[in-house]
């Protein structure tokens, strides 16, 4: 019997963009939302989304698959270098279809889906600008995410339950396996009563990381980590829903610690962050300790960052695992993210200031930035190795010289671990082999970024797996998959 929809858990990217190629090929879709307001994480993507090569990368562009390739498998480190056989295949052909499929995954955003994408960014580990965003005010998860539910929800063959949360995948026992045929999720009623309810079909698990699960598996992969604050809104991850009915999952201690979250006002204990985009160093922000020196190549990978700061900084006497770093931006950079520097300084998480005032309580900041801006004229060679600069305009530093500064501090951010996929976006089992009628998309999945994942690349996944997962379970349910036979 063909079941009445496919479901799809998660509103985030992943889900959304899974959603969208179903309907495309005029598949019914259930999308099951735990929350009251769609969009996750994806809705708050501050940096943008990578592609390479594309029509709006700035020229000369030397970008190529070839190179993103590189940054991508250079930045994955240690679980990728390590992994063989099977393991070693399936980890190149996910990152292999990552890169090969993002100028495509980009072009479907601005040319099918209407988002506009021109502004690129160079972030940490990027051997060159490639990570997208809008030139307009809003920041690209919201643009993205929003444009992509309008365009869904217009379609009658979209049905969209929020408050739904999912507690079971439904397999049905039978050869090789057996295969999934539905969920079980809870619904919460009024008098706070919870009911349990059904839905069958194939199912796409798009249900995001477990950044924001710091009593659960977080405490389970990563002990070490409790205390220090998180981008993510407290959720538990659902990689256990998919072990509970076989599915194998990898690399789930590779947890990335951003380096820059705001530590607000007051007493600056609040657990979950406002994140300070990459792209605020990507467009020439710099780093400096307390008493305003530099100590890191800003565009280094996260880990590198994240690590040079927890060496370098004093912590900060708060509750909350902090360390005491400012980012400091000059005008030209500050212009270049002007929309995301008025929530920022709207927010009191950024002030303008001058070099005069700002020295009075960091002494060696007026010098780091003279040393800085000769490193930006190609006087000096940066001594952290620094070679990007971004939108950093001020070629002489003067006591009124206008810069921006905010307090930030390293932030639980992204869980690469998660369920094995391989190209497909199917989910295997321990044996390596695929489940039926089960794909997942996006931070839910692992493997893909190793031990630490590029900025950029998380949007990225989202849409180049959830197309994937949404031909895939197309062509399952309409019976032409040979598994579906
Ligand atoms: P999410 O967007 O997190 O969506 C998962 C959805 O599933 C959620 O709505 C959740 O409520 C729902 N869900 C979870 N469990 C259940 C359940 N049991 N039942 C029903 N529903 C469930 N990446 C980039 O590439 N570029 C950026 O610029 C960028 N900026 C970021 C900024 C911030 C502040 C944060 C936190 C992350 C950022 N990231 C960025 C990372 C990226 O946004 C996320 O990793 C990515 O969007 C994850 O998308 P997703 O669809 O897999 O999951
Ligand atoms: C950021 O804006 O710094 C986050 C980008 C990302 O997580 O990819």
């Amino acid at each position: 019997m063909t079941p009445s929809a496919i479901i799809v858990i998660g509103s985030g990217l992943a889900g959304l963009t899974t959603t969208s190629q179903l309907l495309t090929h005029r598949i019914p879709v259930l999308l099951l939302e735990r929350f009251p307001k769609p969009g996750g994480n994806s809705i708050k993507a501050s940096s943008g989304i990578n592609g390479a090569p594309t029509r709006f990368q700035p020229l000369p562009s030397l970008d190529s698959i070839a190179t993103f390739q590189t940054d991508t498998i250079n930045s994955a480190g240690g679980p990728y270098i390590s992994a063989t056989g099977a393991e070693k295949a399936r980890r190149e052909r996910l990152i292999a279809t990552l890169t090969e499929r993002s100028a495509e995954g980009i072009y479907w955003l601005t040319d099918e889906v209407g988002v506009e994408l021109s502004r690129v960014a160079r972030l940490g580990g990027h051997s060159v600008a490639r990570t997208h965003r809008g030139s307009g005010k809003k920041t690209p998860g919201y643009d993205i995410v929003s444009t992509l539910l309008g365009r869904v929800s217009a379609d009658e063959l979209f049905r969209m339950e929020t408050e739904r949360r999912v507690t079971r995948i439904l397999k049905e026992e039978g050869q090789e396996g057996g295969r999934v045929v539905g969920v079980e999720y809870a619904v919460v009623k009024e008098g706070n009563q919870t009911v349990v309810e059904q839905a069958y079909g194939p199912v796409v698990v798009a249900s995001g990381g477990f950044a924001g699960d710091a009593r659960g598996l977080l405490a389970q992969y990563r002990p070490d980590l409790a205390g220090i604050p998180s981008t993510n809104e407290e959720r538990e991850g659902t990689q256990p829903l998919l072990q509970e009915i076989g599915a194998a999952v990898v690399d789930m201690e590779q947890v990335q610690v951003h380096p820059t979250g705001f530590v607000e006002g007051g007493d600056g204990e609040a657990m979950v962050k406002i994140l300070a985009a990459e792209a605020l160093r990507g467009e020439g922000g710099i780093l400096v300790l307390g008493d305003g020196r530099r100590f890191v190549n800003e565009l280094e990978t996260r880990e590198k960052v994240t690590g040079e700061v927890m060496e370098r900084a004093e912590k900060l006497p708060t509750k909350a695992r902090q360390w005491d770093v400012k980012l400091v931006l000059d005008e030209g950079a500050a212009a270049a993210l002007e929309s995301h520097l008025g929530f920022y300084m709207w927010k009191g998480l950024i002030r303008k200031t001058t070099v005069g005032e700002l020295g009075e309580e960091m002494a060696a900041l007026e010098g780091t930035l003279r040393e800085y801006v000769d490193v930006v004229s190609g006087k000096k060679k940066d001594e952290f190795g620094r070679e990007s600069f971004g939108n950093w305009t001020i070629t002489e530093v003067k006591p009124e010289s206008v810069v921006y500064v905010g307090k930030v501090t390293p932030v639980v951010h992204f869980t690469m671990g998660g369920v094995v996929i391989n190209e497909l976006s199917q989910v295997l089992d321990a044996q390596g082999r695929p489940i039926p009628g089960l794909w997942a998309a996006g931070e839910i999945t692992g493997g893909l970024h190793g031990q630490n994942r590029l900025g950029g690349s998380s949007l990225l996944e989202c849409v180049v797996f959830g197309r994937i997962a949404g031909d895939e379970a197309a062509a399952f349910y309409k019976g032409l998959a040979p598994s579906a036979q």
